[in-house]
C-alpha cells in the first residue's frame, strides 16, 4: 500500500524533493510507493503555483490543511532555510503526523547511521558511517557528510559542503554551499557559515562566519 506524503512550502527547495520522491519511487517496490498528494503553504507566490501545477502535482490549501489530513500522511518540510524549515517544523508538530525520510537514490548513506524523521538526502549527497542526523536534516546535491559526526536537529548543509570527520552541528546550523568544516569543530545553535568558507576552529552559537578561514 502506498504512503501518502505532503510538502509543506511550495518554493524552489519544496519542488525539488518532488524529483526525489519520483526518485524513490522508481526503484521501491509499487506497494511501498509514495503518494505525493501535494503542497501546502500558506501564501504560495503565484509563480510557485505555476510551477506546481507544470510539476503535475495539486496545491492542496494552506499549512492547516494538515490538521484533517488522512491518518497515516507523512510531511516533509520543503523549505531550504534552517530557521524557516524549524518554525514551520514547530507547526506542523502540532498536527502530529510523521516526517517521511526521503533518500535519493543516486545519494549513498554509509552503514551505522541514524536518521531522524523528515530528513530529506538530495542526490549526490554522501554520508559515511556513525553519522546522527537529526530531524528534518537537510542534506542538498554533492554534499559530503564524514564519520562520527552529529547533525542536529533542523540542519542544513547546502551543495557540495564538506563536513569532515567527527563535527557536531549544533539545531538549526546552515553550512553553506562549497563550505568545509574541518575535522572534529563544533559549530553552535543557528549559526551559519557562509558559501565557500572553511572552519578551522569552533563556531559559537549564532554566529555568521565566512572567508578561508571562516571569521
Ligand atoms: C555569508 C552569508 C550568510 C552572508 O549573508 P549576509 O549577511 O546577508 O551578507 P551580505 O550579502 O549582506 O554581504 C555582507 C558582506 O559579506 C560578503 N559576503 C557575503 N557572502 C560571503 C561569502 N560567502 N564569503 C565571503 N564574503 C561574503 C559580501 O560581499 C559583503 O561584503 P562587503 O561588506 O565588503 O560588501 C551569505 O552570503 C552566504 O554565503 N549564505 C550561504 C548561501 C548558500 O549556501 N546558498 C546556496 C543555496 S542552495
Amino acid at each position: 500500500m502506498s504512503v501518502d506524503v505532503v510538502i509543506v512550502g511550495c518554493g524552489g527547495h519544496g519542488r525539488e524533493i518532488v524529483g526525489i520522491v519520483r526518485a524513490v519511487n522508481e526503484v521501491t517496490p509499487v506497494q511501498r510507493h509514495w503518494r505525493l498528494r501535494g503542497f501546502v503553504d500558506d501564501r504560495p507566490a503565484e509563480s510557485n503555483l505555476k510551477q506546481v501545477q507544470r510539476l503535475d502535482v495539486e496545491y492542496l490549501g494552506p499549512v492547516s490543511w494538515l490538521r484533517d489530513a488522512p491518518a497515516g500522511t507523512h510531511v516533509v518540510l520543503g523549505v531550504g532555510d534552517p530557521r524557516v524549515r524549524r518554525d514551520l517544523g514547530d507547526r506542523v508538530d502540532a498536527y502530529r503526523l510523521p516526517g517521511a525520510v526521503l533518500v535519493h537514490p543516486a545519494a549513498t548513506l554509509g552503514v551505522g547511521n541514524t536518521v531522524g524523521d523528515g530528513v530529506v538526502v538530495f542526490a549526490g549527497a554522501r554520508v559515511t558511517t556513525n553519522v546522527r542526523l537529526g530531524r528534518h536534516v537537510h542534506l542538498n546535491q554533492n554534499c559530503t557528510v564524514g564519520h562520527d559526526s552529529v547533525l542536529a536537529d533542523y540542519v542544513s548543509v547546502n551543495p557540495l559542503a564538506a563536513v569532515s570527520g567527527n563535527c557536531v552541528l549544533e539545531p538549526g546550523v546552515l553550512i553553506g554551499t562549497t563550505a568545509a568544516v574541518l575535522q572534529g569543530l563544533r559549530v553552535g545553535a543557528g549559526s551559519v557559515v557562509g558559501a565557500g568558507a572553511c572552519v578551522v576552529r569552533d563556531v559559537p552559537a549564532g554566529l555568521v562566519v565566512k572567508g578561508v578561514p571562516a571569521r
